[in-house]
């Protein structure tokens, strides 16, 4: 099942705030209903989002067909929905360079994007399940953080399509998914996504990671990232930084699993990244609260990157730069 899709001449999206407690799929008719999934999380993830950008300047073409100025107003607003992963204003603005030639043409661009993410995902689940064979052996029990599988891409997913990938070839133990505060992407999503897959996993708080990497109870961490910057600096999910942190103490692996869609070369490093910070209220009622929602894992604390056209191994110094055949 797709997270999200063009289904009849609307956006339709499994409505992630709603799991595990229900599978529902809510059918987005307006750029105001899908600026609003977006803004709640309805629909999340960076791949996931790059598609819900170039799928909303669809909407758009068709909603503000006769009014450009409207149209205009409509891209920015889906292009700005959240600030941190790269996708969402590049999946926006690729689709929008084809207003100029009419609905189809947008739309056409649209569905591209999504295809791309299918294909990018499945390359990568099998590049990556490769350098997890080749790092850690057979069988190793990996952490994850946030939710990185099929929900947060459009089908298979990054990290989390690694995990499943190594599970049908049987060559996973188990996975730890820290359960990733306040929204709770692991203990919900990844959970759920494990749960269908039938990879034996606990759930773990997220100060509980470092402490069981040092017990010697993983053997690497394997996540995803809203943004690769041109030095190798990996903007994820608040507390990915932390879980780094842990992996260099302990000696193991860090591994990044990424489209090169999340890789941007004109952000030099993550001190350059807005962070998205989503306010005190998802953390608590009664007090204030800091809540940014990414954090900034030091390109020298991972081992390797994954996408879905190369593997870059920045602990032997490769840079990022850009894949062959790109400019
Ligand atoms: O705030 P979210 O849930 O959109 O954050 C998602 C993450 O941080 C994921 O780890 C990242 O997008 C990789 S998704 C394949």
């Amino acid at each position: 099942m797709r997270t999200i899709d063009w289904v009849d001449g609307a956006v339709e999206i499994i409505d992630q705030t709603a799991l595990p407690a229900e599978l529902c799929v809510r059918r987005l008719t307006t750029v105001a209903d899908l600026v609003a999934a977006i803004r709640s999380l309805a629909v999340r993830g960076a791949p996931a989002l790059g598609v819900a950008g170039a799928l909303g300047v669809a909407l758009a073409a068709r909603q503000f067909a006769d009014d450009p100025d409207a149209r205009a107003v409509a891209v920015r607003e889906i292009e700005t929905a959240r600030p941190t992963a790269v996708n969402l204003a590049r999946g926006a603005r690729r689709a929008a360079a084809h207003l100029a030639d009419g609905p189809d043409a947008v739309l056409r661009e649209a569905c591209a994007v999504r295809d791309e993410e299918i294909a990018a995902s499945e390359a990568m689940a099998t590049r990556g399940a490769d350098l997890m064979v080749e790092l850690c052996g057979a069988r190793p029990r990996l952490l994850t953080h946030c939710n990185t599988g099929g929900l947060a891409a459009v089908t298979v997913g990054t990290a989390l399509g690694v995990v499943g990938e190594l599970h049908r070839r049987g060559a996973l133990s188990g996975v730890v998914a820290s359960e990733t505060r306040p929204l709770l992407q692991g203990a919900r999503l990844t959970a759920w996504e494990l749960q269908q897959w039938g990879v034996p996993f606990r759930v773990a708080v997220d100060s509980a990671g470092p402490f069981l990497m040092a017990r010697g109870e993983v053997d690497a961490v394997i996540l995803g990232a809203d943004r690769i910057c041109a030095n190798g600096d990996v903007i994820n999910k608040i507390g990915t930084y932390a879980h780094a942190l842990g992996a260099r103490r302990a000696g193991l692996p860090f591994i990044v699993v990424a489209p090169e869609s999340t890789v941007d070369h004109d952000t030099p490093d993550g001190a350059a990244v807005e962070i998205e910070d989503r306010g005190g209220a998802e953390v608590t009622a009664f007090a204030d609260a800091a809540n940014p929602a990414f954090d900034v894992t030091p390109h020298d604390l991972v081992t390797a990157i994954v996408t879905d056209r190369r593997v870059i191994r920045l602990d032997r110094g490769e840079p990022v730069g850009p894949a062959r055949g790109t400019s």
